[in-house]
């Protein structure tokens, strides 16, 4: 069985959305924890709550609001999820990407997912950005993946290529940014994780030895249906926490502390998001 969103209902949604502003994007930013602020930036904001668009999944998560952002940003005009829903809430692979159905239905071509990671790499520390170069969708290859169901032609082939799941030329644009801005811009491979328990040491250490450098809880299920759907993708990791296999006696994860670190990265992350836009 599987719970496939009918498109009529993705339809809905995005006519309730063209019904709410009179702007049409081009460009999807999708907000992690801690990372709302960011559509402070947005200029001539329209404001659309997620209650005011019929079947749209809300999070529960404290941290996490429940609106979209429609307005301009570096002269290119962006709708931002601000705040997303997971599957630790409840929510089935593919209610988590009826954003970006609906995003596709209105038009847009590029997405750009943020979120907030545990460090792996031991070269990390909190505070640091990581561009997403590859993701391990851990509960998708073991089954959980979005698309499964019958597949709608009309948005993409029922074993779409993933060769390429975050756009080499937008990770460009992305480190010519931080360059720019002169940050240093870590780079890594992104292990989705179901949660919403954080990891013990054992699945750390599994993950470090299959190729991870961050882990986190979202964005990979996004990304598969944006690529899925022919969309473009660039995911930014804000890394809030190191996610170590050999803690200290006083080692402990927090969602507190996970909230607390993005506030400290959302001036250099919203620098690199302009510095993308505006190369865009
Ligand atoms: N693990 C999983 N998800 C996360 C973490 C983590 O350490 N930090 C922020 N999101």
């Amino acid at each position: 069985m599987s719970d496939l969103i009918p498109p009529a209902q993705i339809e809905a949604a995005a006519t309730a959305v063209r019904q709410q502003t009179s702007q049409r994007p081009q460009i999807g930013l999708v907000l992690g924890s801690g990372l709302s602020q960011l559509a402070d930036a947005i200029e001539n904001p329209d404001i659309i709550p997620y209650e005011n668009i019929p079947h749209w999944p809300v999070s529960t998560v404290y941290g996490h609001s429940g609106r979209l952002v429609i307005g301009q940003l570096e002269g290119q005009t962006v709708l931002v999820q601000q705040g997303r829903a997971h599957y630790y809430e409840g929510y089935s692979p593919a209610q988590i990407i009826m954003p970006v159905r609906v995003m596709r239905r209105l038009g847009i071509q590029t997405v750009i997912v943020t979120n907030a990671a545990g460090g792996i790499n031991p070269d990390f520390s909190p505070g640091d950005l990581m561009l997403i170069k590859d993701h391990l969708y851990l509960p998708g290859i073991a089954g959980h993946n979005p698309l499964r169901g019958a597949n709608d032609e009309s948005i993409g082939p029922r074993f779409p290529d993933m060769t390429f799941p975050y756009d080499p030329a937008l990770r460009a644009l992305a480190r010519q940014a931080a360059a720019d801005e002169g940050f240093d811009l870590q780079e890594g491979v992104y292990a989705y994780v179901a949660g919403p328990s954080f990891e013990t040491p054992a699945e750390l250490r599994f993950l470090r030895i299959i190729g991870a450098d961050a882990v986190g809880m979202s964005t990979a299920p996004t990304v598969v249906a944006a690529r899925h759907a022919g969309i473009r993708a660039l995911g930014i990791s804000s890394i809030t926490n190191k996610a170590d296999p050999d803690p200290k006696p006083d080692t402990v994860v927090t969602h507190e502390e996970v909230l607390e670190t993005g506030q400290i990265v959302i001036p250099r992350l919203t620098a690199l998001l302009r510095g993308v836009l505006r190369q865009l």
